[in-house]
């Protein structure tokens, strides 16, 4: 019986490979343009890290973790986001005494048991970027135009960028309280989670996906009434930034975000054509998270982008993308010549040549055929004469030009690339 990739996880076939290189790619130099510094986590943490942090009434943590006793019996976890990990790397390696702020990206991916659908696996990868040490919202506002610049560079155009203002510490619990009394009346016509969220965390209510708690939520009151002086301010001074520097954006107070670690400044940018939810990147300010997971209090912020619907996004908007190049250069060669081609293959890689030989014991015909098939640019017949002579013609698939050239690998990529180039 043959055995599928598990549900939720697909292969990342060369042609995809090629695109999620390319983003990576493209965000690894918007990440060095805003000098941020590129850490990689582990793929499984301690469950503890995640109930902590993430927090165990948000819907990631109590239904969606992949979760397992190891051998030696300590309870794991596959990362179902990479903040709360890099959180946890930043306090345990001491960055929390290096000059802040402390500015990371990363590229991983995370497992989440959902319900499979378009735009959303089990198995996903995520573009991130954290920064460790300011309060202040000209760091909420960097991510943001970081993103800005990333989606520019990027040629996409309709995603649209929604920011709110979730409170803080000192005026969240009021802001709680009055959800509660609204809500509290309303219970009978919400679903059993809803119920479960009204007692564990309110807030969790306004995300519900079912329609009937939708209407409730429709007419629920908004954090903006509540909010302290400081969050206030806080939220006007990244609306000046945003303004004064052309980033367009929408106040959207039913913001409030699936992960339990934020304070202040949230943020999604959506579209309509990634999946019901239609979010390709999500993220916002969380000031408490280092002290919760055991250091001290350092403020961050930061936001994670999947991959995933970042690339369904391009490709619906006919975004154009780069194409994989050919490879550059097949030797074919005889039963006799197969030494030489062997010698000058391994020669012209040495060189930075993507160079190919038969490894399928083929006929010299069955090689040409492959030649063809196989995208090269160029080949190099290596027959007896030109073993002999040393010298053999370098010939352009496309074009069909030819040169002639000594059999010296550092010769032959010199007449290669300056073709190429
Ligand atoms: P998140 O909103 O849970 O935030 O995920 C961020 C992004 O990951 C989403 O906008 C989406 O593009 C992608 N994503 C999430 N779940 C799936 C899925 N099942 N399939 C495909 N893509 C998915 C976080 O993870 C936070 N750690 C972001 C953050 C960083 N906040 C502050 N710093």
């Amino acid at each position: 019986m043959k055995i599928h990739a598990q549900r939720g996880t697909k292969d990342i076939l060369p042609d995809e490979a090629f695109l999620f290189q390319y983003v990576d790619d493209v965000f690894k130099e918007t990440c060095h343009a805003f000098g941020f510094q590129e850490i990689r986590v582990p793929t499984f943490e301690a469950t503890e890290l995640f109930a902590r942090g993430v927090g165990d009434a948000s819907d990631i943590v109590s239904k969606e973790m992949y979760t397992f006793e190891d051998r030696g019996g300590r309870s794991i976890t596959l990362r179902p986001e990479g903040t709360a990990g890099v959180v946890r790397a930043f306090i345990e390696h001491g960055m929390t005494s290096l000059p802040l702020p402390v500015k990371l990206f990363y590229n991983l991916n995370c497992f989440r048991y959902e319900s499979v659908q378009k735009g959303r696996y089990r198995e996903f990868w995520q573009l991130g970027c954290e920064t460790f040490g300011p309060e202040s919202p000209e760091a909420d506002a960097e991510m943001i135009l970081l993103l800005d610049r990333f989606f520019q560079t990027l040629g996409l155009k309709e995603v649209a960028l929604e920011i709110n203002n979730i409170g803080c510490p000192v005026c969240r619990p009021q802001y709680l309280a009055a959800l509660k009394d609204y809500f509290a009346p309303h219970l009978s016509d919400m679903c059993g989670d809803c119920h479960e969220r009204f007692e564990r965390n309110v807030l969790r209510i306004i995300d519900c996906k079912v329609d009937a708690c939708q209407t409730v939520v429709k007419d629920s009151p908004l954090q903006e009434a509540y909010l302290c002086a400081d969050c206030k301010e806080h939220k006007a001074t990244l609306e000046h930034r945003l303004d004064s520097l052309g980033v367009k954006y929408r106040v959207n107070g039913r913001i409030v975000r699936g992960l339990d670690y934020y304070t202040r400044t949230v943020f999604e940018f959506i579209s309509e054509h990634v999946g019901t939810q239609g979010t390709i990147c999500g993220g916002g300010r969380y000031d408490g998270l280092v002290e919760t997971l055991g250091g001290p209090a350092v403020p961050g912020v930061g936001f994670a982008m999947g991959i995933e619907r970042l690339l369904m996004e391009l490709k619906a908007t006919n975004t154009p993308l780069p194409t994989p190049s050919k490879r550059d250069l097949y030797i074919l060669c005889f039963p006799d010549t197969r030494d030489a081609a062997a010698t000058l293959v391994y020669a012209l890689r040495s060189e930075g040549v993507g160079a190919d030989f038969d490894i399928m014991d083929r006929s010299f015909r069955a090689q040409m055929k492959y030649a063809g098939k196989g995208d090269y640019l160029a080949l190099i017949v290596l027959g007896e004469d030109e073993v002999k002579s040393g010298m053999a013609k370098l010939k352009w698939l496309d074009s069909g030009d030819e040169i002639e050239s000594s059999l010296s690998a550092d010769l032959l990529a010199t007449h290669f690339y300056s073709k190429e180039a």
